[in-house]
Parts: structure tokens; C-alpha cells; sequence
């Protein structure tokens, strides 16, 4: 079942119900002002940060579950209801709303009163622009009132849903004409201030919450003031300040009224928060006075519906300038609504936010994750490389000298996360991939040069290249007792904890460590990775790559030595016969083994060692993809092992305390499906690799909207597995790193389109049946548009290539360089 359709000439998803099977979400923003919005308007916004600056609150938890957000609430003739259905619920007589690239548009119809409210974040703009278009569509003059409403949060929002005993006395607000200004704590040790106004005269407001809903026994469904048609006018003072306008209005058969909102966020220096002089009218109970220039200069910036269009404009065209880098067309329209709209949208979306603040995580609990923001550069690097530059400096300021890092650091801070710490072994690769990526897209080499903190400390920087020494050499020198990677905390895999043996309740799995391991040096010495193996082999030769381009011959050597050591290692070591094992634990046990009772085959290990030839000469690769495809492979995409853990196995952690199909035990984590999707498409099974990719790529699942529940155009971290309960229900939408693998799963390997160090590859593997597809590649200045023909209908090779009608060998289109569009032909049989 559907609960909507998509408009690809709009690059919108547009939902036809308020009742969809989960909130269906946008983000808006992606500089420093961040705003979550469901479809019937429920969210929050924040700035930068969603723990440390958040500017409304949000509860999690909730009943019902998407409660809180902006609302508009409409009381014509007693009749109150809101545009995006909730919170009031009166049923509608028309409602849409269509999710865009930054912007959101709820239109709502009751009684033959239209409201079309647009949010959206302006391009370099911290504020949430929301325009209200109320249109009196019946035949008779309307009157009516309406009611904006926006919630505060103390900004820290870890402290605002926790320290009630303070924070029901610290609230501080202001009014001033239609502006009402949220300034908790702002005179001590803050220097930044949020206001919500809008551009007309008001009739009234509220800033306290319990007077807006008239009692503490209401909800936001339910508020007292808008029920009796006016603002109680009240002033937070403690408590919990909230911002509401209240403005009657009339309006005669056909007429429209737009009014504007601004949700904004303002930070003063140090040395200008003040003002000399209080302005006429100003509602305060404050002695000192508030320096609002900045607001006053945001208002202005959006105070009519001309500079609200030309925002929206300027919104539309940054958006169409970044999906024209890269545009394909195949003969499948779900195919090119993912790779042109959609799943670049979500990359922009993953590597603003890592795994931050989504519907399903809090913003409080994690910041940007070391591995996540890595794999989210590898999605997104085409779109704009100089904020790629930027984070991949910021990620490896985090590093330690010896290469280990923190696994995660504070946006607004960038520094390290101590409470989590560091030893997740798979960290540092990551940064050798995204690097890679960054002077594969740019050839920007220089990237190597810049001098790079280690632990934040500028007085140990060196230069980047240095920090993809000793993240290689990382690796190498934590080796276990087969020459394997050493396991550590954890690897890509969280919930593999080989150290943890826990055995009480409340202990994290991603940061307690038993003591016998915590004294041998915070973990132990024989547990080992296959998957960090695997991941090393596919990653060193990027390594080695850049070293030979630096003319590094015998460091390149010397790396190539290590990587084809830790393939013999493996296939000694780590192969079962028909696929690779996932670990050695700390008892020295074979885990992912078909000797084991269960979780016999995992999925991770599987496409990296595929894609780095491992064992290829003796047919490992194609006997370990038929082994996915016997084990793994299900209706909704592949589950990371089999069977499921049926019982807690103290010796792995965490992935055993997953009910079966649930996550990573035996989940379908589509995160590595996409490896697998990679790895088939690089083994040349086309039709395989297209088969696990239209399992699992959002567009696909609309169909089955009411059995996949989460939004039709983003993936999800997880799919129920053929173990859960749940079969196919999605989970965790928005913030995964499928969203960068498997942008590169299907643009660099199913259509083959992929960024080396010394030009453009074109080396697709699709489907037989596919004729051929065209695509445009902005790539170092130039534009390429590539036209693929597929006459013998195969899977993949290329037959010829030719650039501007000269043929060329091999299948890397070199850099012309010439900033001009160049045509290449491909034909494949
Ligand atoms: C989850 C992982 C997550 C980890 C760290 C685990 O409980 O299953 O997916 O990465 O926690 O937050
Ligand atoms: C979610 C985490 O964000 C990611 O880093 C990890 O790889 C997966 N969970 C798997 O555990």
C-alpha cells in the first residue's frame, strides 16, 4: 500500500494522509540551522549541534509519538483544527504534504479555508522561514483566528529532559511587537538568543506554556486559548517558555492573507551582547537589554513574500546546481529517482548529521561518529568538496599520534568523545577510504600537505598523509595470534563485543570492558577481526596508490608487503571453504564458521574480501557470493548472519541480545548489503547485484509502504530480517551510512561510473536486459556525458570506449582538464 506518490519533476515525495505507518520526516537546513519536520509538522529545530544548542524541545518517547513541533492552529467559528492534521486531529477535507529538497509544504482545507504553509531553511540563514498562505475558498466571508506555537528547549538538551528542579526557574523571554524572544541564560554565560516572529501586527500571545493550553491536565490538542479564540497574553517567567502569535483574521469570498514566520537563531560576540537603550514597548523583565541586531537584520532578510520567494528560488537552484553533478538516465525511473534526487539528498542529509538527530536518535546520545562521518564523505565528496576537505580535517584533528581515535566528537566542539573513547579497531581505516575518495573526486593532492592536529593539539600536528601512515600502520601493528587484525572494542560491528564478557545489567556494550581484558590494555590480545582484515586489504591499496603517486616507491612496497601478508593471513586462517569467517574470539573460537551452532555465516567480512581478490584463484570469491545468496538472501534484502542467535553468548556481547531479525542479529542491515551489492557488481554478476539493490533502495519499497513503514525515499539502517516478527518493517530512516554506500554501490559500481586517482572509470555491470543508459558526470572541472550501449546484453566489459570519438584503451576516461563537455561512448559486450 501507498500512502503518497513522487513528483520527479519536482523532486518531491508527496504523502496524501497525515496517518502514515511512522512520522514521515524532512530535514531542512544543512549549514548550522538544522530543522527536523514531519509530515503533519511535528520536529525540532537546533543549531549545529542537536544536544548542545537546541532551540525547541522535543520529547521522545512521546504518546502519541510525533507530539510537538510548530503548529499552526486555525479556530474558524469554533471549528479548530491545524494544516498538518496533528495536534488536534479534526479530520481535514483536503490534505498534502510534500517533502522537497530543503523544504517542506503542508497544505490543509477545512470548510472551504485553504492554509499552504511552506517551511524551509534559507541558504546560509540560521532560521526557519515558515509562510502561511490562508485562502477563503468557500462563498462566504470568513473570520477566524489563528495560533503559531513553538516550544523552547533550555538549550542542552540532555539537561533540558532531565534537570527539572533547576530548569523550572531559569526561563527567560521577552516580547517586543510581534517578536518574542526566547533568553534563557543569555546574560551569564550564554551569547545566543532565539526569536519567532512574524511579519504582520499581532492580537496577542502566549510565551508560557501552561497558559497557552489553559491547565497542566491539556495537551498540545488541546489548548485552552485557542478554543476561546484569544491569547491569554502570558509571560514566562520559569517554567517552560514557549512562543505563540495570535492575529484575527478576515476574509472576504476568494481572498488570500500570507503571513511569515521566522524561527531564528542569533549568536552575539562576546563584547556586543548588550544594547545601550531599551526600545519603546519592549516586555521584559530584565534590567539589562538585549542587543538584536541580528535579529532585526534576519527579520528583515524574510519579512515579505517576494524575498520569501526569491529565498525558496535560491533554495531550488543551489539543490538543482548540486544534483547536475551527476545524473543518469537508465531504463528504470526508481533507479534514476534514487541516484538523481533522492539518495544524494540523504548524503547531503548523513554527512551534515553522522548519526546524530534523526526520529530515531536522540541528538543528546551521539555526536559525529569517527567510521560514520568516513563512510558519509563517500557519498557526498562530489557534491561539495571543499566542505568534504573541511570535515575530513576536522575528523582526523580527533586522531591519536599512535593512529587510534576517538570514535566520536562533539559538532559544536569537535573535540573527542571521552565517554565513549576509542579502540574501535576499524576507526582509522575508514580515513585512508574517505581521503581516497576526496583527492579521487578533486585531485586536489594538497589535501596530503595540510597539517593536521593529533588529539586536538595543535602543537602535534602533522601533515594528513602522516595520519594515513599510522592509520594503516595501526593495523599492522595490533595483529592477533593468525595475523589478523586484532578485534578490540568493537569493529564496524557495535554490537561484536569480544572484550565485554558482561554479565550485568547496565553496562554498555560499547564502553565497558571486562577487567581481565581492561589490564591486559583494554582488550584482549586473541580475539581478531576478519572483517577489519577484509576491510584492510580493499582500503591499503588506496594507501598504496597515493604513496606511488608521491613517488614513495619503497613505503608503497613496503605497504603492498603488508596487505598481501594479511590476504595470505586470511586464507590460511579465515576461510571456511565456502566463505570467510567473521572472528576469532577471545577464547581463540572460530565465530562465523559452519562449525558453529549458530550465526555460522555474518555478512560483513564477505564483500571486501570479495572485492580484494581474496582467494580468488582458487574460486573463493564466487563460492563466498553463492553462499550470501543460499544464507543471507531473503525477500527483503540479505540479513547479516544465520541463523540468528537464539541465546546470549557472553563471548561475542551485544549481537546476541537482539530478538532474532532485529538489528545486527540477523537484521537486514542495509548498510552491507551494499558491499555486497559492490562486490557482485565487481565480480561482474550484474543481475545479482541489481537484485540486492531494488531489495533494499527505498523507491522499490513504496508499494509496500504499509509493511516497510519508514519513508519511501530514504533507507533505513534496518530492515526486519526473515527472524523477526516484523519481516521487512524498516527502522532507524535517515541517518545510516547506507545512504553514502549505497549511492556508491549503484553510481561507481552497478553503473560503474567511479573516481580513480588518474581519471573517470566507466565500467558498469547491469542487468542484460538494460539496452544501455546515458549519464552526466561533472568530474575536475569538466562535464562528461557518457552514453553506455549494451547490444550483446551483458553484464559487463567493455568492448570499446571512445572520448570525443578517439578511442581509448582500457576503461578510465583520462582528465581532459579543459573545464569543457566531452562525450564518451562505451559499448559493452
Ligand atoms: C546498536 C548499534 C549502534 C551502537 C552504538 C548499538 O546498540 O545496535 O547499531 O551503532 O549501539 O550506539
Ligand atoms: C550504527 C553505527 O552508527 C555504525 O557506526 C555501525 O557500524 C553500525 N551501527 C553497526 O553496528
Amino acid at each position: 500500500m501507498k500512502f503518497g506518490h513522487f513528483d520527479d519533476a519536482r523532486k518531491e515525495y508527496v504523502i496524501n494522509t497525515p496517518k502514515t505507518p511512522y512520522p514521515w520526516i524532512n530535514y531542512l537546513g544543512n549549514q548550522g540551522f538544522f530543522s527536523l519536520i514531519s509530515n503533519t509538522a511535528g520536529g525540532y529545530s537546533f543549531y549545529m549541534d542537536a544536544r548542545l544548542r537546541r532551540i525547541t524541545r522535543y520529547r521522545y518517547n512521546n504518546v502519541p509519538l510525533d507530539m510537538g513541533g510548530r503548529y499552526f492552529y486555525i479556530n474558524d467559528g469554533g471549528t479548530i483544527w491545524n494544516p498538518g492534521w496533528s495536534p488536534v486531529k479534526t479530520e481535514l477535507d483536503e490534505y498534502e504534504c510534500r517533502h522537497g529538497m530543503g523544504y517542506t509544504i503542508i497544505t490543509g482545507k477545512k470548510n472551504g479555508l485553504k492554509a499552504e504553509v511552506t517551511f524551509f531553511v534559507p541558504q546560509n540563514y540560521d532560521g526557519e522561514v515558515q509562510q502561511v498562505v490562508l485562502t477563503n475558498e468557500s462563498s462566504d466571508t470568513k473570520e477566524f483566528a489563528i495560533f503559531s506555537m513553538a516550544e523552547w528547549c533550555l538549550w542542552d538538551a540532555q539537561d533540558d529532559c532531565t534537570n527539572f528542579q533547576r530548569n523550572f526557574s531559569t526561563g527567560r523571554v521577552e516580547i517586543l511587537g510581534s517578536t518574542i524572544y526566547h533568553l534563557t541564560e543569555y546574560r551569564d554565560r550564554r551569547n545566543h538568543y532565539a526569536f519567532y516572529t512574524v511579519n504582520d501586527t499581532i492580537d496577542g500571545y502566549d510565551t508560557d506554556r501552561d497558559a497557552f493550553l489553559g491547565s497542566i491536565y491539556n495537551g498540545w490538542d488541546n489548548p485552552e486559548t485557542v478554543k476561546a479564540g484569544k491569547a491569554s497574553n502570558s509571560f514566562a517567567d520559569g517554567w517552560s517558555p514557549i512562543a505563540s502569535h495570535f492575529k484575527k483574521i478576515t476574509l472576504a469570498p476568494g481572498e488570500t492573507k500570507t503571513l511569515i514566520y521566522i524561527l531564528g537563531y542569533a549568536e552575539n560576540p562576546q563584547d556586543k551582547k548588550f544594547a545601550d537603550t531599551k526600545p519603546e514597548g519592549l516586555l521584559t523583565r530584565e534590567a539589562w537589554v538585549l542587543n538584536r541586531e541580528k535579529a532585526d537584520a534576519m527579520i528583515d532578510k524574510y519579512n515579505t513574500p517576494e524575498k520569501v520567494a526569491a529565498g525558496l528560488e535560491e533554495l531550488r537552484t543551489t539543490w538543482d546546481n548540486l544534483l547536475s553533478i551527476f545524473r543518469v538516465d537508465t531504463p528504470d525511473d526508481k533507479v534514476n529517482r534514487m541516484v538523481n534526487i533522492w539518495n544524494q539528498y540523504q548524503c547531503m542529509v548523513t554527512f551534515n548529521l553522522s548519526r546524530s538527530a534523526s526520529y530515531f536518535e536522540s541528538g543528546i546520545g551521539r555526536g559525529m561518529g569517527f567510521r560514520d562521518s568516513n563512510q558519509d564523505v563517500l557519498g557526498f565528496v562530489h557534491q561539495i568538496p571543499d566542505r568534504a576537505r573541511q570535515r575530513l580535517i576536522d575528523i582526523a584533528s580527533t586522531q591519536m599520534p599512535d593512529g587510534g581515535c576517538y570514535h566520536q566528537y562533539q559538532p559544536l566542539t569537535k573535540k573527542g568523545n571521552s565517554d565513549i573513547g576509542g579502540d574501535f579497531s576499524d576507526d582509522p581505516l575508514w580515513m585512508i577510504l574517505s581521503v581516497a575518495a576526496y583527492i579521487k573526486e578533486t585531485g586536489d593532492w594538497s589535501i596530503l600537505d595540510v597539517q593536521v592536529p593529533y588529539d586536538n593539539d595543535e602543537s602535534l600536528a602533522k601533515p594528513m598523509l602522516d595520519h594515513l601512515t599510522v592509520s594503516f600502520y595501526h593495523i599492522v601493528n595490533n595483529l592477533g595470534p593468525h595475523g589478523l587484525p586484532l578485534a578490540m572494542r568493537a569493529d564496524w560491528n557495535d554490537c561484536i563485543n569480544l572484550s565485554c564478557f558482561s554479565d550485568t545489567p547496565g553496562e554498555s556494550f560499547q564502553t565497558y570492558t571486562n577487567p581481565k581484558f581492561k589490564a591486559e590494555g583494554g582488550y584482549s590480545k586473541i580475539a581478531e577481526s576478519v572483517f577489519v582484515a577484509a576491510l584492510f586489504t580493499y582500503t591499503g591499496p588506496a594507501y598504496v596508490g597515493i604513496l606511488e603517486h608521491l613517488g614513495k616507491t619503497e613505503e608503497a612496497a613496503k605497504a603492498q608487503a603488508e596487505i598481501d601478508k594479511m590476504k595470505k593471513n586470511v586464507m590460511e586462517s579465515a576461510f571456511d571453504g565456502e566463505w570467510f569467517l567473521r572472528a576469532y574470539d577471545a577464547n581463540g573460537e572460530k565465530m562465523g564458521s559452519h562449525e558453529c551452532e549458530e550465526g555460522k555465516i555474518f555478512i560483513e567480512p564477505q564483500g571486501f574480501a570479495v572485492m580484494s581478490e581474496i582467494g580468488k584463484d582458487v574460486g573463493a570469491d564466487i563460492k563466498t557470493l553463492n553462499s550470501i545468496d543460499k544464507y543471507l538472501n531473503c525477500e527483503f534484502g540479505l540479513v547479516l548472519n544465520n541463523p540468528a542467535f537464539t541465546k546470549y553468548y557472553i563471548q561475542y556481547g551485544e549481537i546476541s541480545t537482539y530478538p532474532g531479525g532485529y538489528k545486527e542479529n540477523a537484521g537486514i542491515f542495509t548498510h552491507n548489503n551494499a558491499w555486497i551489492i559492490c562486490a557482485e557488481a565487481y565480480a561482474g554478476r550484474g543481475e545479482k547485484a541489481f537484485e540486492y539493490y531494488s531489495k533494499i533502495a527505498p523507491a522499490f519499497t513504496e508499494e509496500t509502504s504499509d509493511i516497510h513503514k519508514t519513508e519511501p525515499y530514504v533507507y533505513g539502517q534496518m530492515i526486519g530480517g526473515k527472524d523477526a516478527k516484523n519481516f521487512g518493517q524498516g527502522k532507524n530512516s535517515w541517518l545510516t551510512g547506507t545512504a553514502a554506500w549505497n549511492m556508491v554501490a549503484i553510481s561507481q559500481y552497478i553503473l560503474g561510473v567511479k573516481p580513480e586517482f588518474d581519471g573517470l572509470r566507466v565500467d558498469p555491470s547491469i542487468p542484460a536486459a538494460w539496452d544501455g543508459f546515458t549519464a552526466t558526470r561533472q568530474f575536475r572541472g569538466d562535464t562528461y556525458e557518457i552514453v553506455i550501449k549494451n547490444p550483446d546484453h551483458v553484464n559487463k566489459g567493455v568492448k570499446s570506449l571512445t572520448v570525443d570519438g578517439v578511442a581509448v584503451d582500457g576503461c578510465i576516461v583520462p582528465v581532459a582538464g579543459d573545464g569543457k563537455t566531452h562525450k564518451v561512448e562505451v559499448t559493452l559486450g
